[in-house]
Formats: C-alpha cells, structure tokens, sequence
C-alpha cells in the first residue's frame, strides 16, 4: 500500500489516450489498493490512473458506500442532463460550470478481469464520464463552459 503523487493538468501524462490493461495481476491490484488510499487521503470522489502517471484504463470512484474499481471502462448509456460544479484533484483549487449526462451505465473488469455493469445518477454519473474522460486525456476544463466564481461555488 501506498499513497501515489497526484500529477497536476501541466504533466503531459494528464493529455495521454491510456492503453487497456491486459494483465489482471499483483502489479494492477497494487495500483488499485494505491489509488484507493491516495484518493481517500486527497478527500476526491474518482481517480483516474493517469492522474497518478499510470497510462493505463483503471479508474477508481468512491460512491459512499463502496470503492468501485473500473478496468477498461466504457460508457453504455446515458440519459438525461445536469448542469453543475465540477472539480479534480489534478486542478487543485478551481471549479468549473460542466454539462453532463444525469445517468450513466458503465461497463467494465473488476479486478479479476470479470466484466460487470454499474449504473450511476447525479454525482456518481457525473463522477463515471469525468474519470473516463482522464483516459482519453480529457481534462474537465476542456469541456467545461466557465470556471466558477467563489460566489457561485456557494450556490452550487
Ligand atoms: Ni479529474
């Protein structure tokens, strides 16, 4: 265990499409258990293995109530709209105005390499296309509409 540096949006490693992960070993339940505690310490809801420097599709998302582990992730469906605050643990201190889907199933490897389907609302769904966006090298401010004032923060 361990907890891993988070990589800011100036590392070029935030900007890279991630490769798929082959290998369900040891090397892939550490980064796992790593991304679990960095997440928990840095108090964020998802983590994406690139904002840690690992090129790989691995996400990690806290519901609250569980660690859901996200390995080779895709989008099935989504439905609805939200319009919300949005932030990253790799753009400390900012938040931006982004649209999102207010549903969203995902489907993915657990990490055994057994695929299951989750569906997330609001946060979660929120949480799902920001994370996997990382794995394509999206960063939230690119898709966002504006950066929120400290005012508006509030409402949000
Ligand atoms: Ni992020």
């Amino acid at each position: 265990m361990g907890i891993r540096k988070i990589l800011t949006d100036k590392d070029p490693a935030l900007h890279k499409v991630c490769r798929p992960v082959e290998n369900f070993d040891r090397k892939l339940h550490k980064l796992l258990d790593d991304m679990a505690e960095t997440l928990e310490e840095a108090n964020g809801v998802g983590l994406a293995a690139p904002q840690v420097g690992i090129l790989r599709r691995v996400v990690i998302v806290d519901t609250g109530e569980e660690i859901l582990e996200l390995v080779n992730p895709t989008l099935l469906e989504t439905s609805g709209e939200q319009v919300g605050a949005e932030g990253c643990l790799s753009v400390p201190g900012k938040y931006g105005l982004v649209k999102r889907p207010n549903v969203a199933k995902v489907r993915a490897q657990d990490r055994n390499g057994d695929w299951y389907e989750v569906e997330g609302e609001e946060l979660i769904a929120r949480c799902f296309c920001h994370e996997l966006d990382h794995l394509d090298g999206i960063v939230y401010t690119q898709v966002m509409d504006r950066y929120l004032t400290d005012e508006e923060l509030e409402e949000y």
